[in-house]
């Protein structure tokens, strides 16, 4: 089918009570493995695209291969644009076409996030698109974003609800201890404050950085109100090792195809065990 917002699947997963899971991609295998385990379990997905991935392709690029392989699978996937660093970089993604935006103006201070939003929740929604924003910081590295240690914030329960009100975006990513990149140690999520936060605000909530949560703590998460989950750094090193044990075994080897390929099977083989945390099995 045609790609779908993030709006309904987040508000049905909502409802539900489970989440979307949200993987980023690197190349065309990633997008045909994480495509592939959602037609097999029947969930919905969300493929997404960091502003570090679109140097290396442009949004076109990824709408092109994206809305392609959807086209031929029978569950909704959506295309959102992860930690969207711009206005600028929020209006080409919608123009290729890119069915749901993050804006992340959470290293700005208060009111200038509440601005860069607010503009771009205007642009997108002109267009029927869904606008994620993110108060309280992640930390670690996702490509070229990085909050150090000493930036890292929770999030304020009461402020996370004056800035969904102000700016009207239809999602919102929490800071509550979770980081990007693989975790130093067992991640402490503040569980507290998200149960604060998804008593005060009404829009779907996101966990990012949950490469090397564990399962349990994700699944808590879902339980207390998260719709959405993003991984990337997991799927990025599933790929990678696949590739490296191919090569190492088989050095002379020259053909793409073949190294590819098993990344592509070691990608699909973690997207579906995530999706099983994640209780959306059998959602679309
Ligand atoms: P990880 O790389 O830690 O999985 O984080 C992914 C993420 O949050 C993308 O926005």
């Amino acid at each position: 089918m045609s790609l779908v917002t993030t709006k309904e699947m987040l508000l049905k997963a909502q409802k539900e009570g489970y989440a979307v899971g949200a993987f980023n991609v690197e190349n065309m295998e990633m997008v045909q493995a994480i495509i592939a385990a959602a037609e097999e379990v029947k969930a919905p997905v969300i493929i997404q695209t960091t502003p570090g991935t679109l140097k290396y392709a442009d949004t076109d690029m990824f709408y092109g291969m994206v809305s392609a392989v959807a086209k031929k699978s029978s569950v909704p996937v959506a295309l959102h644009l992860d930690h969207g660093n711009s206005y600028e970089l929020a209006a080409r993604a919608l123009r290729s076409g890119y069915t749901s935006i993050m804006i992340d103006g959470s290293k700005l201070p208060f009111e200038e996030n509440v601005a860069v939003t607010v503009k771009t929740v205007e642009m997108a929604h002109a267009m029927g698109v869904p606008v994620e924003g993110e108060l309280g910081t992640v930390g670690g590295k996702e490509d070229t974003h990085e909050v150090k240690d000493t930036e890292k914030s929770y999030t304020d329960p009461e402020e996370a609800k004056e800035y969904a009100e102000r700016t009207g975006v239809d999602i919102l990513a929490v800071g509550i201890g979770n980081s990007h990149g693989f975790y130093k140690g067992v991640p402490e999520l503040r569980f507290d404050i998200l149960e604060k936060t998804r008593n005060l605000v009404s829009v779907p909530i996101v966990l990012h950085g949950a490469s090397g949560i564990p399962d349990e703590d994700v699944k808590k998460a879902t339980g207390l109100g998260i719709c959405k989950v993003n991984f990337a750094t997991e799927l990025r090193d599933a790929f990678s090792k696949g590739v490296k044990e191919y090569l190492s075994e088989d050095p002379d080897v020259y053909d793409p195809k073949k190294y590819n390929k098993v990344g592509r099977d070691r990608v699909k083989a973690l997207v579906l065990h995530k999706m099983e945390v994640l209780n959306c099995v059998g959602k679309a």
